[in-house]
């Protein structure tokens, strides 16, 4: 069988950094063989660098010579190029997060289907070996039905203080988009896509916006920071289950941390560090787990995925109609966050 043709759009920061590293290791199955970014130099520098032959400077021109394109440009592009590529008959795995609005990702799926391609998102996080396995767990009813989430996302003074991550205009948002936005995807993954009935969100940007802050990640302007640095949410569900869910670039906390647990009527299980806890044998009993070294890179799980999915060997992980879902609770948090009151799905 020939390989996939793969075609690279926006190649800064995430697509250097693991997309085209990944599909280079799949060189048996995919070539990655164009590049296109508005910063033509770069396209250039990044082809020579990887000895990827083709530079576009149009994307539509470079959709005549692949059958699929990674989309890895700020956030407000996702929509518009997505749309574009599949309507040119050119499968698309989109970076995260699907895009800025419920809309766009309706007309991104409704693109898809009527081309008949391929469109997933970049939430990788599914891919880390604990999800894997927390995936497995809950899938062989070790914690029985989920009742409660607790979400984390946390950063202790880290604002991305390069690129465009603190301008509202193309990225959306700010930690809740950017970074929470993984950790509600993969809640909703491992509890199966409960449907959400009722959301109240809360968003902050004081800190960044108070000028002189120490910050991790580099310096970024106060003034111009227009995003949330800090956001908390509470989310019901149709079953009756809740999640509670918080995620900030920039908190006064002791450290880092990201975690995920799900508390069920039989057991619960926590991600990251993977843990599984039940009442076995009359006793409270914990297992963990050693991750291995040396497993496959989430990067490359996902790309895999995505390849042998447009080849017709698999299906594809990050389902489009999922990725629309943890948009739409985003968007449903940001505007409870400015109405003051919960937002209520139909
Ligand atoms: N999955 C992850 O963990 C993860 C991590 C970082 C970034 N991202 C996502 O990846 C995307 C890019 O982020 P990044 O960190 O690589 O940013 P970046 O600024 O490093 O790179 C973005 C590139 O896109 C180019 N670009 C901008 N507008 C374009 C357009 N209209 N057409 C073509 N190219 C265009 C820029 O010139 C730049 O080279 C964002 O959507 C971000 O949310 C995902």
């Amino acid at each position: 069988m020939s390989r996939l043709r793969m075609g690279m759009i926006g190649v800064g920061g995430i697509a250097q950094g693991r997309h085209i590293p990944s599909f280079l290791e799949l060189k048996d199955k995919v070539v990655l063989s164009a590049v296109q970014d508005v910063n033509e130099e770069r396209a250039k520098e990044v082809a020579e660098k990887y000895n990827i032959p083709q530079v576009f400077s149009e994307y539509e021109e470079m959709f005549k010579e692949v059958d699929a394109v990674t989309i890895c440009t700020p956030n407000k592009f996702h929509a518009e190029i997505s749309i574009a590529a599949l309507e040119a008959g050119v499968h698309v795995l989109c970076e995260k997060p699907m895009a800025i609005t419920t809309a766009e990702c309706e007309a991104m799926m409704e693109a898809a289907r009527r081309n008949n391609r391929l469109l997933s998102i970049a939430y990788h996080y599914r891919y880390t070996p604990e999800a894997q396995l927390a995936k497995k767990a809950v899938l062989n009813n070790e914690i029985g039905d989920p009742l409660v989430t607790r979400v984390q996302a946390m950063r202790r003074r880290k604002v991305p203080g390069w690129g465009v991550f603190t301008n509202k205009d193309l990225q959306g948002g700010g930690s809740l988009i950017d970074f929470g936005c993984h950790l509600l995807d993969l809640a909703l993954w491992l509890l199966d896509d409960p449907k959400p009935v009722e959301v109240m969100g809360k968003t902050y940007d004081r800190l960044s916006k108070t000028p002189g802050q120490v910050n991790d990640w580099g310096p970024f302007d106060h003034e111009t920071f227009n995003v949330d640095d800090h956001v908390t949410s509470y989310i019901t569900f149709e079953n009756g289950e809740s999640m509670q869910f918080e995620c900030s670039w920039a908190a006064n906390i002791k450290e880092d941390h990201t975690s995920l647990t799900i508390s069920g009527v039989d057991g619960g299980v926590s991600v990251y560090p993977f843990e599984l806890y039940q009442a076995k044998y009359g006793a409270l009993l914990d297992s963990t787990a050693k991750i291995r070294e040396g497993e496959p890179s989430p990067g490359l799980i996902q790309a895999g995925n995505f390849v042998d999915s447009c080849l017709g060997e698999d299906e594809l992980i990050v389902k489009p109609e999922q990725a629309l879902k943890v948009t739409k609770l985003m968007e449903a948090i940001y505007e409870s966050s400015q109405k003051g009151s919960s937002v209520k799905f139909n």
